[in-house]
């Protein structure tokens, strides 16, 4: 595919080799007393250069934790890559073995995953997470590896966007392909504050679809099933294993978080694709909303036949979602938000599930259109249509933004954003601390990186770690 080979290759796309441990980074501005704790970030930093770079992918690589940790106005960086069996086989062998979508089981090792999209922090432990299996635990003060968690009771695929319940302190998932490589089969279940599996259940969907997020609201979960679908045919064809169907249509699945799957029923909609959901809930009639980055076609993927979908469809915008269950029909309504495009969208999650007022997005100015840079961090108060913004120079990158509130107090949106920004001139990064009061002014801390961040996915705030 050659995204793969581009991405693989290009500019803050490429892997970086060393693992560091830097203390005492250089800050200009300062950095709030109130923040303590760590923001740790993941993403695909590929240990070797892939054999067949025609078959690799950018969500191929391994997968890489950065903890910056912000205490006393100080700062410190370390990072490294999480030792899953493909890690340990490669690096044992001095060169990379694994090729494509293939797995570990293609290379003779236990097909343990490449923890490299997201990072979550639940029942005291923290998650290095990958959607096709079970996450790795990491010491979140050391960022080493501890393992595989399977929670005492799990086996399958696992989110890398598991939702945390504020209200119950539960930690809701889902998987796709639950019965097999690509199979039409989903799961969903709920991990108990303490980490314990209190639910788990299967149930079969129209087609294998790649799932990357689902929405979870106080009552509900909400799968959507869009045609990126995965084929084993395909693939065993020559073909992509995963490609865009548009013909299919798409399909939000909507069940009672009470109920479960025999309360499961299907909504539809003319296709359209999301990554990412930035929050979902219900009104006070009984609607079920969700806000998602709503793409035309998926960026990244290739239609059945190898084309790729055209530019202007693989752009999200901030779109909201309405199904009403008593509506006596399957439609749902959707609604542009934004007219900016972007993606990695973020709330206080102290909100999660319930109705939001805030939320943020990384947006992409109008004039750039290239290598997904996204330029913009997006603070959007959904409540009155405000939106505060703010923009790096041209050639410049940030990435998804993490909100931490002010102090355990403060009102829904009232805090700081984390995000890391790449100076394109420089060749290095930064980790910006922005105050969501005034978000247009920038940075109210920079911490200056040594080195270069690649480009990753997902981040998440740990206080007090
Ligand atoms: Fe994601």
């Amino acid at each position: 595919m050659e995204d793969g080979q581009y991405f693989f290759e290009r500019g803050n796309f490429a892997p970086i080799a060393e693992e560091h441990d830097i203390g005492d980074l250089p800050v200009t501005g300062e950095i709030p007393r109130g923040l303590d704790g760590t923001l740790f970030r993941n993403g695909p930093n590929p240990q070797f250069a892939p054999p067949d770079p025609a078959r690799h992918h950018w969500f191929l690589g391994d997968g890489m934790v950065h903890a910056f940790t912000l205490r006393d106005g100080r700062a410190r960086w370390r990072n490294r890559w999480v030792r899953t069996d493909k890690f340990r086989a490669e690096r044992a062998a001095g060169h990379a073995l694994s090729v494509g979508f293939g797995g570990g089981r293609a290379i003779g090792v236990p097909d343990t995953g490449l923890a490299n999209t997201s990072l979550a922090w639940h029942a005291g432990r923290l998650l290095a997470l990958e959607e096709a299996h079970l996450p790795f635990a990491l010491d979140p003060a050391t960022v080493e590896t501890l393992g595989v968690e399977d929670f005492g009771a799990l086996s399958g695929p696992f989110t890398a966007h598991p939702k945390a319940d504020p209200a119950t302190g539960e930690l809701v998932f889902f998987g796709y392909s639950a019965g097999g490589p690509l199979s039409p089969v989903m799961s969903w279940g709920t991990l108990s504050a303490a980490g314990r599996v209190t639910r788990l259940e299967h149930f079969p969907v129209a087609f294998c679809a790649m799932v990357h997020d689902f929405a979870v609201t106080a009552r509900h979960v909400l799968f959507p099933l869009m045609p990126l679908t995965g084929s084993l045919g395909r693939a065993m064809r020559g073909g992509p294993p995963f490609a865009w169907e548009p013909e299919l249509g798409g399909q939000v699945g909507l069940l009672r978080r009470d109920a479960g799957v025999a309360s499961l029923r299907w909504f539809r909609a003319e296709s359209c694709f999301a990554f990412h959901v930035l929050n979902a809930w219900e009104d006070a009639v009984g609607r079920v909303l969700a806000d998602v980055m709503e793409f035309a076609a998926p960026p990244l993927f290739p239609r059945a036949d190898g084309t790729p979908s055209r530019p202007e469809e693989t752009q999200a915008h901030l779109t909201r979602w309405t199904l009403d269950p008593a509506a006596g029909t399957d439609a749902f309504r959707r609604e542009r938000l934004d007219d900016m495009t972007g993606e990695f969208p973020r709330l206080d999650e102290r909100r999660a599930g319930l109705p939001n007022r805030h939320g943020v997005f990384v947006g992409q100015s109008p004039a750039v259109r290239r290598d997904l840079a996204l330029d913009t961090l997006v603070w959007c108060d959904l409540a009155n249509g405000g939106r505060a913004r703010f923009t790096v120079p041209e050639g410049d990158a940030l990435s998804e933004a993490v909100f931490v509130p002010r102090d355990a107090a403060a009102a829904e949106g009232d805090g700081w954003l984390l995000t890391v920004a790449w100076r394109g001139a420089e060749k290095r990064s930064e980790v910006l601390v922005l105050d969501t009061q005034d978000v247009a002014a920038g940075p109210v801390a920079t911490v200056t990186l040594p080195g270069r961040v690649p480009h990753g996915f997902h981040g998440a705030w740990v206080p007090g770690v």
